[in-house]
């Protein structure tokens, strides 16, 4: 006898591989019979997938878990799952810590979910924060051909082998490891035949990406080459790029693959040279500066965007001001930045520097005011012009689209619904606040 499918509820954190992570373990729970919903108190259980990359994002996961327990208490089967990086750090320390979780996964073993669930359901709890030989990926069943919408995700990379001084990623993602080429190529392909037209390819390190295409240029850029092949696959993008790994084939593709948007996460956490040393970035802020003139060389319109971090131990008035001369220089389309979180385990915690939090504050006010600018004017320069838009779901007024410009800008359009999922050319014709305004072009 069929039974009814049981729900489950996922919450995401963090990153976008996260976002990545979640669909593919809705899809590894499938096989447990489960299907998802988007209303927390109709699961049968509930996932978070979890940040650990600063304390506020860890800490989150311990409010919110205690805000299910009244769920728990009135539904006693309901299960709780604790996934991603705060599960791959603490452990079983999270079951000590909360009695109402019942299985702690790891984002490298999140394939063995279907048993994690069934050990569950005898009423036992479960923990596997292990980095198994296996790959996850291969353990996984083939992707569902469920029409979806027209962008995605798709894990190529993951884990960091850098070891920033700030950073726990090394550890709660492992070592750098990359997917073959061929199962790459075949996700890419299943996922435009259920209707996708633009894919970021994901990676802690994606432009480390080395998997076994020949050549002396057998990394991003080969990938990419393949990938553009695809019919039906009309933009691809990646994320996230360290500096050192930015290779000349990379940047190259940047002027001559057409499908590559003219869009780059490329992070630099400081301009002082000192602090860069400091967080083991190993490179310098002239260097960045020459690789950004070098990528800028060989595609004069891509939007480049940052990560930053104020208030790394031992920063100083100069240091600082050092950061805000590189964002002059290099004039960033948009940017996030961070107050320093000293992390449990990073070499960077035991320092006895740490910066005063109103200090920090200041800092982090002055940058974010600079960096607004920027996006202003990055946003304003579009006035006038004509980009493609990628048309996504409908807009908030009647007979209005939105989608995302080859910059990634959000671009409403008085559009018929009969567009989405299509690309079309748009001339911008206003800039708002977080988004722009176009109409369809002749
Ligand atoms: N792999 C990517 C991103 C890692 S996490 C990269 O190397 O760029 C995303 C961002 O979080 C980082 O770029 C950094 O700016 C920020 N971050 C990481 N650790 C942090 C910490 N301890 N405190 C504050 N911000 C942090
Ligand atoms: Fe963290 Fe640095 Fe690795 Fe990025 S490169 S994930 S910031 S250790
Ligand atoms: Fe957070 Fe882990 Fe991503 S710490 S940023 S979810 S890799």
């Amino acid at each position: 006898m069929d039974q009814a499918p049981k729900k489950l509820f996922i919450k995401t954190y963090g990153c976008q591989m996260n976002v990545y992570d979640s669909e593919r373990m809705a899809e590894a729970l499938g096989a447990s019979g489960y299907v998802t919903t988007e209303v927390q108190d109709e699961a049968d259980m509930v996932l978070l997938n979890t940040c650990h990359i600063r304390e506020k994002a860890a800490e989150k996961v311990y409010s919110d878990l205690g805000r299910l327990r009244p769920l728990k208490e009135a539904k006693p089967d309901l299960k709780i799952g604790v996934a991603g990086c705060v599960a791959q750090a603490e452990g079983e320390e999270i079951l000590t810590r909360m009695p109402l979780v019942d299985l702690v996964v790891g984002p490298q073993s999140y394939h063995r979910l279907p048993e994690m669930e069934a050990r569950v359901g005898q009423g036992g709890r479960a923990v596997d924060t292990d980095f198994p030989e296996d790959d996850k990926f291969e353990a996984l069943k083939t992707r569902p051909k469920a029409k979806r919408g027209p962008t995605a995700f798709l894990t190529v990379q993951e884990g960091c082998d850098k070891f920033c001084a700030f950073c726990v990623v090394p550890y709660t993602r492992g070592a750098e490891v990359s997917r073959p080429a061929a199962r790459i190529v075949s996700e890419a392909r299943g996922l435009v035949e259920a209707g996708v037209r633009e894919i970021t390819l994901l990676g802690q390190n994606v432009n480390a990406w080395h998997g076994d295409l020949e050549g002396a240029e057998g990394g991003l850029a080969a990938l990419v080459g393949q990938l553009a092949r695809i019919d039906g696959l009309e933009r691809i993008r990646y994320t996230t790029s360290h500096p050192n790994d930015m290779d000349e084939g990379l940047i190259a593709a940047h002027g001559h693959e057409a499908k590559l948007m003219p869009y780059l996460h490329l992070p630099v956490q400081s301009g002082s040279d000192r602090i860069l040393k400091a967080m083991n970035r190993k490179h310098t802020a002239e260097q960045y500066l020459r690789l950004i003139e070098r990528i800028r060389a060989a595609r004069p319109d891509i939007l480049l965007t940052s990560d930053f971090i104020v208030g790394f131990p031992g920063e100083t008035d100069a240091d600082f001001e050092a950061t805000m001369d590189l964002v002059r220089e290099v004039r960033y389309g948009s940017a996030y930045s961070f107050k320093y979180s000293p992390r449990p385990g990073t070499p960077a915690a035991e320092r006895k520097t740490q910066v005063e939090p109103s200090v920090m504050d200041d800092r982090l006010q002055r940058l974010q005011k600079l960096l607004g600018d920027q996006q202003r004017a990055a946003q304003e320069a579009m006035v006038g012009r004509e980009t493609t838009v990628l048309f996504e779901k409908p807009g908030r007024l009647p007979g209005q689209m939105v989608g995302k410009s080859e910059h990634l800008f959000a671009v409403h359009v008085a559009a018929p619904e009969s567009l989405r999922g299509e690309i079309a050319r748009v001339r911008i014709t206003a800039s708002g606040p977080n988004s722009l305004a176009g109409e369809l072009a002749g």
